[in-house]
């Protein structure tokens, strides 16, 4: 009997763990495995940098409930993100940082640091403590947007990377922009109500509980 056309290739011998089929069938349809580990570590580091800086956004955004909980569902959307992506950065054969002041300082994205504050200083603490003073809504709004927009444009060149190429992570990616671009959009219509007056919606109403990721937790849409 001929064969199986599947059942062995010249790059994986048979019992070699070395190896896997799954990272060599991305090769030869040209993917740059290493670079592509080396994105989803530093969109990982992002997703989890992100999430930190969103819990002081979402805590001084005291006193705007709704704004509260939009900003709860994106910080724990991010964390969803982490989470989805994180275990296909081993299977590539990569690995997250051991440290995670590396893991921080690689991130994607730029720090989401509260309206005010530019970075560790010796006064830090007591700087953090004069801008706590005073948080106001519309520029906390501003930083969650252009997060938002730093992620979409990440998630974007992963979905353009991996296109037809790389199925598993193209979903992956393509899950999380998903959510990124609605993000985006809630962003946009709460700061142009807040800061201008202006109204665009976003066509968002509210997900089922906090952080319910439809996309990237794999649960059925919102769709009454
Ligand atoms: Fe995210
Ligand atoms: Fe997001």
């Amino acid at each position: 009997m001929a064969e199986k056309k599947h059942a062995s290739d010249a790059m994986v011998k048979r019992g070699d763990l070395s190896k896997r089929v799954g990272i060599e069938q991305l090769r030869m349809r040209g993917v740059k495995v290493e670079e592509l580990v080396e994105k989803l570590i530093d969109a990982a580091g992002a997703e989890f940098t992100t999430y930190y800086y969103y819990t002081i956004l979402r805590m001084n955004l005291a006193g705007s409930e709704d704004y509260k909980e939009i900003c709860e569902d994106a910080r724990l959307e991010d964390r969803a993100h982490f989470e989805l992506i994180t275990p296909r950065i081993y299977e590539l054969g990569g690995q997250l940082p051991a440290d995670i002041r590396a893991f921080a300082d690689r991130a994607g994205c730029p720090d989401a640091y509260l309206p005010g504050y530019s970075g560790v200083t010796k006064e830090g603490v007591d700087k953090v403590k004069g801008i706590q003073a005073a948080p106001k809504a519309a520029e906390i709004l501003e930083v969650l947007l252009e997060a938002e927009r730093c992620a979409i444009r990440t998630w974007s060149e992963v979905c353009d990377i991996t296109f037809g190429k790389d199925p598993r992570t193209y979903d992956m990616a393509s899950r999380i922009l998903q959510e990124e671009i609605e993000h985006e959009a809630w962003f946009i219509e709460l700061l142009s109500m807040e800061r201008d007056g202006v109204a665009r919606p976003s066509g968002h109403f509210r997900r089922g509980d906090p952080g319910d990721a439809p996309y990237s937790k794999n649960r059925g849409f919102y769709n009454p």
